[in-house]
């Protein structure tokens, strides 16, 4: 047997955000999120029709899912607060909210579960989409406003902030496809949505400090490692290209306190800088983050341009790379993802590497699978070995990197029980509870068992 055990005090736990679990999306003053909009006036975008109003019900059903946690041993646990609900009308508190996320704060303490709490989970608020966004500067000013609100309510207890859950998604889903509200293509107004975001980060953690509160801030970003197909100068370009869209974006600064060079002189070269004003560089330089959040799912590999034409919408960031597809990759065929594990090493590594070994933790990482309810044994038990394996393996490479001098100080899983997915509902599930959704009613998988003796070991003793 081998033994892969992590540094004391390590934190295992599992991710969330309100509204892909909370529910009551219009309930106890809660306003609407750009989410309850779309669904409201277009539900055939939504898989199987199914919106954001029940999602897990978790709004009602707090105290026992983090029972739940307790019983599988889960010592963190992350979601978000929904700005909607906190400040329904952008400047004054909902005081049922601060009743709720009170509850849900003080029952995870008092079950010895370390809440970490993120501000912003693609849902913005529907009246402050209406003014733009963050197209609209005076939306950065807002959510400064909402996270500052937030610190004073809850940063007595909250120790572990984070500004936003992979603020790329926005951009990429919402402004340079379709699939997110407000559908926009648009790679202009996408550099301009990104580039507010961060301010919004920066501000917020502005905010923070000047609190003088005894806690920590950071940010969620979703790394995808880019791979070229060959070590061919165009292919490696290619790959560089990608990581400065779809990672250095956000990383270099969030961590760094600055953009890098070569991002602004690509943007500049096709005209696609965004509006600066003056103090922004400032602002972004003094308010870098104190660690990182990492979703990890899957890698992007590319290769050199070699298809044809830009698309109608104007320059697109895949007019400077085509995807490439690695003979050897293995997929999660229902969310058409590539696993490879070794992906969250080559982070480590990088961040090690570049960003000054910065704390940081595995903020998501997890696998869709639909029909679940194949694998159910006769005492109703989903027998997830699938989800067991995708876990351990990514483990062993986040070992190693720690081994090598990685400064990680946690793995939580995407996610505690099945919730609500923007674009697939409840199609592929990822929890190691099973929501029923007929009843709600949880079920504990394989998985969440395993997990369990993982935490309480500290780690995985596994065959050689
Ligand atoms: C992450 C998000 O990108 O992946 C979650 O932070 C999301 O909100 C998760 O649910 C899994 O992706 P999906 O699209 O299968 O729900």
């Amino acid at each position: 047997m081998k033994q892969y055990t992590f540094p004391e005090g390590f934190l295992w736990g599992s991710a969330a955000s309100a509204p892909q679990t909370e529910g009551a999306s219009q309930k106890d003053g809660k306003a609407k999120s750009i989410w309850d909009y779309w669904y409201e006036t277009e539900a055939e975008r939504f898989y199987e029709n199914i919106g954001p109003e029940i999602t897990s019900d978790f709004y009602h059903c707090y105290e026992q899912d983090i029972q739940r946690m307790k019983n599988i041993h889960l010592n963190s646990f992350r979601t978000s607060i929904s700005w909607s609900r906190l400040l329904p009308d952008g400047t004054n508190v909902n005081q049922k909210a601060v009743e709720f996320y009170n509850r849900v704060i003080d029952t995870l303490l008092n079950q010895g579960i370390k809440p970490i709490i993120n501000l912003f989970h693609f849902d913005m608020p529907m009246h402050l989409q209406e003014k733009g966004g963050w197209e609209n500067r005076e939306v950065v000013d807002a959510f400064a406003f909402y996270a500052r609100t937030a610190f004073e309510l809850f940063g007595d207890r909250v120790t572990l902030w984070t500004t936003f859950n992979e603020p790329i998604v926005p951009v990429e889903m919402g402004y340079l496809n379709h699939f997110h509200y407000p559908c926009v293509v648009d790679m202009k107004r996408a550099v301009t949505v990104a580039y507010h975001s961060i301010l919004a980060s920066a501000k917020a953690i502005r905010n923070y400090r000047e609190l003088n509160r005894d806690g920590q801030i950071g940010i969620i970003l979703n790394l995808t490692p880019s791979y070229p197909r060959s070590q061919d100068k165009e292919d490696v370009r290619a790959a560089e290209i990608a990581d400065l869209f779809f990672n250095r974006s956000f990383l270099d600064p969030s961590v760094l306190g600055e953009y890098p060079s070569a991002l602004i002189e690509l943007l500049d070269e096709h005209q696609l800088l965004p509006h600066r004003e003056k103090g922004d560089k400032e602002l972004l330089r003094h308010n870098v983050v104190d660690f990182l959040g990492v979703n990890y799912y899957q890698p992007r590999r590319v290769k050199k341009k070699e298809s044809a034409g830009s698309s109608q919408e104007g320059i697109m960031p895949e007019d400077f790379f085509d995807p490439y597809i690695w003979p050897e990759r293995r997929m999660n065929p229902y969310r058409g993802w590539e696993i490879y594990e070794k992906g969250l090493y080559d982070i480590a590594v990088n961040i090690k590497q570049n960003y000054g070994n910065i704390p940081w933790y595995v903020a998501e990482n997890g696998m869709g699978v639909a029909n679940e309810e194949r694998f159910m044994d006769q005492t109703g038990t989903i027998q997830d070995n699938y989800r067991i394996e995708f876990y351990e393996e990514h483990l062993k490479w986040l070992h190693q990197a720690i081994e090598e001098g990685s400064n990680c100080f946690g793995y939580h899983v995407w996610t505690f029980m099945d919730n609500w997915s923007w674009l697939n509902a409840y199609k592929n599930r990822y929890g190691f509870y099973r929501v029923n959704l007929k009843d709600r009613e949880r079920i504990l998988k394989k998985s969440g068992n395993w997990f369990k003796q993982v935490i309480d070991q500290n780690g995985l003793i596994v065959e050689d």
